[in-house]
């Protein structure tokens, strides 16, 4: 790829919708945790750990990452743990120029029973109000202070905004769905909207009926998300437009396989998370029409990624981390990478910024803000850069 697309991706200010805090767990803070907590791991040293992460290679599928991500929650046991995960988290993305994030993160995999170690000793579990309250902590400080990073060998204080997302675990019951909630009760005003995550094969999202429609009925006011067209079909998507009536589609790869949904999905201009390094590192299947047969194939690179496909579709994908620590990328990292393999030009890097801008749960006069941030970005990026371009006359001038 040429190196302007990546100085200018690097620059570009951009927008995160579909980042799990507990996803951004990288190997050494998951040690430094365990050992602040003396909890007990299954890894003898931090090589180990690595290993397990599988970095530079791909888990054999969701279920296996899911174990091992689930497994990290376990050294998160104090409100300061929560916070300083989060904060790490902010302080990455504010360096690489991302200006709002919109979270999710999994209360149940901290307030459920978490299982034991080796020796037989339950893990400890935390209280929703200790999760929260150390996650909504980093929020607002990058809100209101700022936080402090690196750029070019100086400091600088940047801000990031947020939304909140309470998600709710899939292989789970529906009834410890409304258990979760009625633990969040106290706690409404922090969260922004709900979503539904984890395993997705078998679990269609219409077992989650009951709950999303409570969802709708006691807050109307917040936004409804869920994980669907990830690993599971089509038709999964649709119920979770359908039934769930969702506000926006986390992944979405394969709406894809069904041209009508397709259609549907791009005339309703409803947003799709898509997370390239994850479907990468996930042994992503994709579904056989591009590749000329109807098996579904495992993309090895992100070559065989169907974004292209989705733009070309007028659907309104857009590119994201989903758990940045486990696949082996950030932000900018996702849109490097995917442009690499992809080929793809400024305009279509702008395409996805400018689509993960509309389908964002910012007001319309914050979009607006934004969309000018992004248009006025790439006209100083392309003025500067006819500016050293020697083909140019002013170079010369000026130089
Ligand atoms: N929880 C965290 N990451 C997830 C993913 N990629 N899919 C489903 N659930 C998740
Ligand atoms: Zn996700």
């Amino acid at each position: 790829m040429d190196a302007k697309l990546q100085k200018f991706i690097e620059g570009m200010p951009k927008i995160e919708l579909h980042l799990h805090i507990e996803g951004t767990m990288e190997p050494e803070m998951l040690m430094q945790l365990a050992q602040r907590n003396g909890i007990e791991l299954p890894y003898k040293d931090i090589e180990e750990l690595k290993a397990a992460y599988k970095r530079g290679s791909a888990y054999e599928n969701l279920q296996e990452f899911l174990d091992l991500y689930y497994q990290g929650m376990n050294v998160l046991c104090t409100e300061e743990d929560f916070y300083d995960l989060t904060k790490a988290y902010l302080k990455q993305v504010a360096s690489e120029n991302v200006t709002h994030t919109e979270i999710f993160f999994d209360p149940q995999g901290h307030t459920m029973d978490r299982g034991k170690d080796k020796d037989g000793n339950p893990y400890p579990t935390v209280s929703f109000e200790t999760a929260i309250n150390g996650i909504t902590r980093a929020l607002d400080e990058a809100k209101t202070e700022g936080l402090e990073v690196q750029v070019d060998g100086r400091t600088e204080k940047r801000k990031v905004t947020s939304k909140l997302i309470m998600s709710f675990l899939r292989h789970m019951s529906e009834e410890d769905g409304f258990k979760v909630l009625e633990q969040a009760k106290p706690h409404m005003d922090k969260i922004d909207g709900f979503g539904l995550d984890s395993s997705e094969w078998g679990r269609e999202p219409a077992l989650f009926e009951r709950l999303y429609e409570t969802l709708r009925k006691d807050y109307p006011e917040k936004k409804l998300l869920a994980h669907a067209g990830e690993e599971g079909p089509a038709a999964y998507v649709e119920q979770a437009l359908d039934v769930l009536k969702i506000d926006r589609i986390d992944h979405g790869n394969h709406v894809l396989d069904d041209e009508q949904l397709t259609s549907r999905v791009a005339s309703q201009g409803q947003g799709m998370t898509v997370c390239p390094l994850s479907n990468l590192k996930l042994s992503h299947k994709v579904k056989g029409a591009r590749f000329g047969h109807d098996e579904e194939v495992v993309m090895t690179d992100l070559g065989q990624h169907r974004i292209k496909d989705m733009l070309a579709k007028n659907l309104k994908a857009s590119v994201h981390s989903d758990d940045p620590a486990f696949f082996d990328g950030y932000m900018n990292a996702n849109y490097i990478q995917l442009a690499r393999a992809q080929d793809l030009k400024q305009e279509d890097i702008v395409q996805l910024a400018q689509n993960a801008i509309d389908t964002s749960f910012l007001s319309p006069a914050e979009k607006a803000e934004k969309t000018t941030e992004l248009a006025d970005y790439v006209t100083r990026f392309n003025a500067a850069q006819r500016f050293v371009n020697p083909e140019a006359g002013q170079v010369r001038k000026f130089g």
